[in-house]
């Protein structure tokens, strides 16, 4: 069981920086990723849809062997994860908005955080937040747009910098020192952020948080690949294949698949 790959999925191309992380800590094990483009963004849908369609996307992760699943999407994970994992008895791993280390660690007691409507608007995020942001203030902002803006492989536009610019300002004005990435789509618009932010602002994703509940999760479960074999790493789409093939890089093997 241990050789079976680990099944990854999101509404699209932004759980590749989650894919990145596992790689990185784990760079032994097979991966498959499930791009689900044709249905970006889930942030935009409802609790239920958001379910099926994660579903469909385990369904199909399960059919081709996938020994544990990574939500490497924070709208599906905070909509879904609990029904996920009453549903299916593989283990199941989700993202969540860093809120927590963002929380302790912010000296201006302000801390900024961009997510999708989905997210932002979960019975999960806001009892996470309740729990960890008692006396801070938290900026939240939707990400409106954006994750189409990088499906299109629009990351470097114009028109994604000036976005960013209007949804970043009213936490410059608030004074915050952290920003929050709360959409695995996002680690990919550091570039940009980078020039927007002032030097004093950290940016913090949950990407090795999840990387490293990954490895844990395997040990435990005495499935972690001990084969020292080049891994395989296998994508899918349902969408455009180009952006998903600029972002990964040609080597690997990327298909068209209707699902
Ligand atoms: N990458 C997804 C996330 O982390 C984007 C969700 C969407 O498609 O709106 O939330």
């Amino acid at each position: 069981m241990s050789k079976q790959p680990i099944g990854i999925f999101d509404s699209g191309v932004g759980g590749t920086s989650i894919w990145r992380e596992l790689k990185l800590l784990l760079p032994h094990e097979n991966t498959l990723y499930l791009a689900d483009s044709k249905n970006a963004p889930y942030g935009e849908k409802t609790k239920d849809e958001i379910v099926a369609l994660s579903k469909k996307n385990i369904d199909l992760l399960l059919s081709k062997d996938s020994k544990l699943i990574v939500v490497a999407c924070n709208t599906a994970t905070t909509n879904a994860i609990a029904i996920l994992r009453d549903s299916y008895s593989i283990p199941i791993i989700g993202i969540e908005p860093a809120i927590k280390p963002a929380a302790l660690q912010t000296k201006t007691k302000a801390i900024g955080i961009l997510a999708t409507k989905g997210t932002l608007s979960s019975r999960l995020f806001h009892d996470t937040s309740d729990l960890y942001t008692n006396g801070i203030k938290v900026i939240e902002q939707v990400g409106e747009g954006l994750v189409q803006l990088i499906e299109s492989g629009k990351i470097n536009s114009e028109e994604m910098s000036s976005l960013l610019k209007v949804y970043i300002e009213p936490m410059l004005d608030a004074n915050i020192d952290y920003l929050v990435l709360g959409c695995t789509h996002y680690p990919y618009l550091m570039p940009q952020l980078l020039e927007i932010l002032p030097k004093h602002i950290k940016i913090i994703d949950s990407g090795e948080a999840v990387a490293k509940q990954t490895l844990s999760v395997l040990k435990q479960n005495q499935i972690l690949n001990s084969s020292k074999q080049q891994p395989k790493f296998q994508f899918f789409s349902n969408g455009d294949l180009e952006v998903l093939t600029s972002l990964v890089g040609e080597k690997h093997s990327i298909e068209y698949l209707d699902f």
